[in-house]
């Protein structure tokens, strides 16, 4: 008895170290900052590594752990890893964990295997969910608009996905304020559970504020969910003097390159991380908690090449707020 007692014990000790946020409005709540795994889960990484990267997020209250079909390298592989990983130590946590997947971008050659057909998205959830070895997911986005293919047949894919029981909730991901409330209007229609807008947001990229998608989810139900908040590892104190052998400008050159640390990025990142630390905060903390400042925002959702960073970047829970001074002083940092 004693050690059940202990059993559930630390599962509420878990999640008092984390705060949850409703997903616009409906009943999902998501942590405040969710983990993804677009890197270093695919087979150039250490299988031990990830195991102890998904153990350290759940340990301290990050419930949901965000996939696609093309994360890897290769493509498919941080699904089967992940699937391997759930399988050998998440078991019994299913009904506490938070699984997404997405189908929207390349995955398999010819004409079915890419952007918003009924045909790719239903195949794509299909494998995606015999890759992660479950039954099913509970939020399948489409990772981003397609302009070809009318939106009321991807609308429809998800909602069939739905009814099917291979997805709880519908998610759109990159999709502009145009995109977004048209698929509103049809999810509406259809009665389709669509919950979340993923897009790209930080101190770095405010498209979200410009394109006016976030006030328009804020002010409509929708809730967002955040990616790249640190501006994949920019908005740390990593690239302040140089760039390290272990970051990911160096291992992997696909998405972050040198060129996109050009002298004037350089200069704001100082700027603010100096700024940061009149906060009594690291960079990577002040830019996760500015995103949370206003509430709009319903999680960050941050990658981890190592359980340490997850460990720093969970010490903005409960310190996201800024004074009128800093957030200008931010703005005029990042020249908004
Ligand atoms: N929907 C979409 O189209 C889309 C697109 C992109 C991403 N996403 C989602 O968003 C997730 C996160 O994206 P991201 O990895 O670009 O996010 P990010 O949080 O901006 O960058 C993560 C990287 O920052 C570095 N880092 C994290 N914490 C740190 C700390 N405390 N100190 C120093 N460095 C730290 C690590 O880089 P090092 O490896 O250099 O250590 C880590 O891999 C993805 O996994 C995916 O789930 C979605």
């Amino acid at each position: 008895m004693a050690d059940i007692a202990n059993v559930y014990k630390a599962g509420a000790e878990r999640y008092e170290k984390m705060e949850y946020n409703r997903v616009g409005k409906s009943g999902l709540k998501f942590p405040a900052i969710s983990l993804g795994f677009w890197h270093n889960f695919g087979n150039n990484g250490s299988y031990d590594n990830m195991k102890a990267i998904c153990r350290t997020a759940f340990d301290n209250g990050i419930t949901q752990f965000d996939l696609a079909n093309n994360y890897g390298p290769a493509y498919g592989s941080a699904e089967t890893n992940t699937g391997r990983i759930l399988r050998e130590d998440f078991r019994p946590y299913r009904d506490e964990l938070v699984i997404t997947s997405k189908a929207g971008y390349d995955m398999w050659d010819g004409p079915y295997g890419n952007w918003g057909s009924r045909k790719y998205l239903i195949a794509s959830c299909d494998q995606s969910l015999k890759r992660l070895g479950l039954e099913y997911v509970d939020i399948f986005y489409h990772h981003r608009m397609d302009p070809e293919t009318p939106l009321e047949e991807t609308m429809e894919a998800l909602q069939q996905i739905i009814r099917s029981g291979k997805a709880l909730y519908a998610g759109i991901s990159n999709y502009n304020k145009e995109f977004t409330k048209r698929a509103m209007e049809i999810a509406k229609e259809i009665h389709l559970p669509l919950i979340v807008n993923q897009r790209r947001y930080s101190l770095l990229d405010r498209t979200i504020e410009s394109d006016g998608v976030k006030d328009f989810c804020a002010e409509n139900g929708l809730g967002i969910i955040a990616f790249s908040p640190m501006a994949q590892g920019l908005l740390t104190d990593k690239y302040l003097n140089g760039i390290p052998a272990d970051s990911r400008m160096a291992r992997d050159g696909r998405y972050l390159h040198e060129s996109d640390l050009t002298p004037e990025k350089l200069e704001k990142i100082r700027a603010l991380n100096e700024l940061a630390s009149e906060r009594g905060q690291s960079l990577a903390e002040m830019a996760l908690a500015w995103i949370l400042r206003d509430g709009k925002v319903a999680s960050v959702l941050i990658g981890a090449s190592r359980p340490e960073q997850i460990l720093q970047n969970l010490k903005i829970v409960g310190h996201c707020d800024f004074s009128g001074e800093e957030l200008k002083k931010i703005d005029e940092i990042c020249g908004v």
